[in-house]
């Protein structure tokens, strides 16, 4: 299991999967802070994708992002020198961006994917460890642009 400080944000298409994954990482014991939004009224997905980011950035630790589809908070968060946000619709997306890009944030789109493949997509990146390796190399030629 990944440990450190998890940071988890959402609009308003996000709000419900965002709230059952959150209770979820409790459950499992995992300290997560809740960026927003805190309510089902229309919001603007960029904030809270900034928001979290910058935490992740700060404490290095994870992020959960999630939106109607998952694109814009990972178009946003991508943004971010450091974050590697993965858009993740299968367990496989989940387990190679842990293990070959080393993803800090996890993006999920409510209005794709059902809430218990949610579960089992967020269960797989925190229990993938990264690789290392011949990865390494390839990231640090990420940054390079
Ligand atoms: C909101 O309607 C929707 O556009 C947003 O949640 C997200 O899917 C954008 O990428």
């Amino acid at each position: 299991m990944l440990e450190g400080s998890f940071f988890i944000g959402s609009d308003h298409a996000g709000f419900f999967l965002k709230n059952t994954l959150k209770e979820r990482m409790i459950s499992w014991g995992l300290r997560v802070e809740d960026c927003g939004t805190h309510s089902p009224a229309s919001c603007d997905y960029p904030e809270m994708a900034h928001k979290v980011c910058s935490l992740v950035l700060a404490r290095n630790g994870y992020g959960v992002l999630v939106c109607g589809t998952g694109i814009g908070m990972s178009m946003t968060a991508n943004r971010h020198k450091g974050i590697r946000a993965a858009l993740c619709t299968h367990i496989f997306h989940a387990r190679a961006s842990r293990a070959h890009n080393n993803a800090n944030i996890l993006c999920l789109g409510q209005r794709v994917t059902a809430p218990e493949l949610s579960m089992e997509i967020l269960s797989a990146f925190l229990e993938t460890p990264y690789e290392g390796g011949r990865h390494d190399r390839r990231l640090e030629l990420m940054e390079k642009i």
